[in-house]
């Protein structure tokens, strides 16, 4: 099938290279020249594993191109995707100037039928006025149809998840357009959602909406562990099972950000409000992530003093999450300007992040680390602020060497407590209870634990 995508975003040009190599051919568009000519050269705009190889090898199969020229890029296309981006305006609304402007462009230069598809996460009736837009712009002189084809690539792992998706959702009123776009997906051994294309636009909504409702369910249950003294990664391991619940996003931590979750929970409680109605749950959800913060920040001040002048605190992510160099609405960066704020003098690391972390925090007076250990140099305390696994590798030991003091707050509850605490250090974390608390609750003594460990490593 021949393809066009506009927009070389994380969902563009991830669709894009995947779609080209299910052999279809593909032209990516994007306004943006220096992008296109960094794309050609193998330097992706964005890091994400798996992605500049298949951009290469699909670019040298001639199946890939990419132009800076819609009226290009569309002329010989059957499905036409937008993918450009709808970022939040003042209002918590997505903004779309973009879309309606490629809209406009794609109505001008409509050369023959073909199925535009709108991949970017838009609030509904967007895809009726993309209609109506292309339809003006064109003056109806050739026929097309308008789909919405949602996307739920996480980033990180967004060229696996399009391989791999657990479902395809397309919304349409054409019957032809669903067929084409059936067809594209076909190959794809998971179930297919045919719709309409509200109920489409609702979906991609809605999922993003849940997912962020079970995140900030199981912080507002750590915060109630943490306060009685038991432990949320037990509670979310026992919840997990039960399959109606699933274990997937229990993780409780310092709360969600990134490109998506805020900014989609947003647009749905205020899609709802246009449509006159109150969605208090999701007004719930926004405001426990929010707070989520100020409660690790207090955990901190409660033990390091409400005036952090004076004290080094290594802080160990800057990204939103694992496995991105992506700092949007990053819920680390937050921390780290509530602590500077304090006063705390800031050692930080992130394996990825560092150069985008930069432009932001730029002119807060920061030592930006080479590497985990030495951003612990000196420190009087080692915060963990996204999940990235290689954190959980940094032997206690060492840490405990190379540190002034000898407290761990993991935002993320990815640190290995034992091993941590049988080095010395006193470990806090999000919805665990802390040594103290354990032992006045009569768990497991430390000392046994260690014993239990040895005994494990002998066997
Ligand atoms: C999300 C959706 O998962 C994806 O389907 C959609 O297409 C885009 O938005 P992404 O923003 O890449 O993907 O990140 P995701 O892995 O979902 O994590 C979002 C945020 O939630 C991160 O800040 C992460 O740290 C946080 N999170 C996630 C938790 O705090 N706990 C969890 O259990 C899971």
């Amino acid at each position: 099938m021949k393809l066009c995508v506009i927009g070389t975003g994380y969902v563009g040009l991830v669709g894009a290279s995947v779609f080209s190599d299910w052999g279809n051919t593909v032209v990516g568009v994007d306004i943006d020249a220096k992008k296109i000519e960094r794309i050609k050269a193998g330097d992706m705009p964005i890091y994400e594993p798996g992605l500049s190889e298949l951009v290469l090898k699909n670019i040298k199969e001639k199946r890939l191109s990419f132009t800076t020229s819609l009226k290009e890029g569309i002329a010989d296309a059957e499905v036409v995707f937008i993918c450009v981006g709808t970022p939040q305006d003042d209002t918590g609304a997505a903004d779309l100037s973009a879309v309606w402007q490629v809209a406009e462009e794609i109505g001008r230069n409509l050369n023959g039928y073909k199925v535009i598809v709108t991949k970017s996460t838009v609030p509904i009736g967007t895809n009726e006025r993309v209609k109506e837009i292309i339809k003006e712009t064109s003056n109806g002189k050739v026929t097309f149809d308008v789909a919405s084809n949602p996307e739920f690539l996480r980033e990180g792992s967004s060229v696996e998840d399009m391989m791999k998706t657990d479902r395809t959702v397309m919304g349409s009123d054409s019957p032809k357009a669903l067929e084409i776009l059936k067809e594209l997906y076909t190959h794809l051994n998971s179930p297919i959602v045919a719709c309409d294309l509200r109920s489409a636009e609702i979906i991609k909504y809605a999922s993003n909406a849940f997912l962020a409702t079970k995140i900030s369910f199981i912080n507002e249950i750590a915060l109630l562990c943490d306060r009685a003294g038991a432990d949320v990664s037990v509670v979310a391991e026992g919840m997990g099972y039960d399959k109606r619940i699933g274990k997937a996003f229990l993780k409780a931590g310092i709360g969600y950000g990134g490109s998506c979750f805020p900014k989609d929970v947003a647009a749905l409680f205020r899609t709802s409000t246009d449509q006159a109605y109150d969605f208090r749950l999701l007004r719930g959800v926004m405001e426990v992530n929010e707070k989520q913060k100020y409660h690790f920040v207090k955990k901190i001040t409660e033990k390091l003093g409400k005036n952090l002048n004076g004290k080094v605190i290594a802080c160990l992510g800057l990204a939103f999450k694992d496995n991105t160099d992506d700092i949007r609405e990053s819920v680390a960066l937050e921390v780290i300007k509530l602590l500077r704020g304090l006063g705390a003098q800031l050692r930080v690391f992130d394996p990825q992040a560092t150069e985008n972390a930069k432009g932001v925090l730029g002119d807060l007076d920061i030592y930006y680390a080479k590497d985990g250990y030495d951003a612990a140099t000196g420190a009087d305390a080692l915060c963990i602020l996204t999940e990235w696994g290689e954190f959980r590798e940094l032997e206690a030991k060492k840490l405990k060497k190379v540190m002034r003091g000898d407290i761990v707050f993991d935002g993320r509850n990815i640190m290995n407590r034992d091993q941590l605490e049988v080095a010395g250090f006193t470990y806090f974390s999000v919805g665990r209870p802390a040594y103290a608390v354990r032992q006045s609750n009569g768990h497991k003594s430390l000392k046994n634990r260690v014993t239990g460990a040895l005994l494990n490593f002998s066997k």
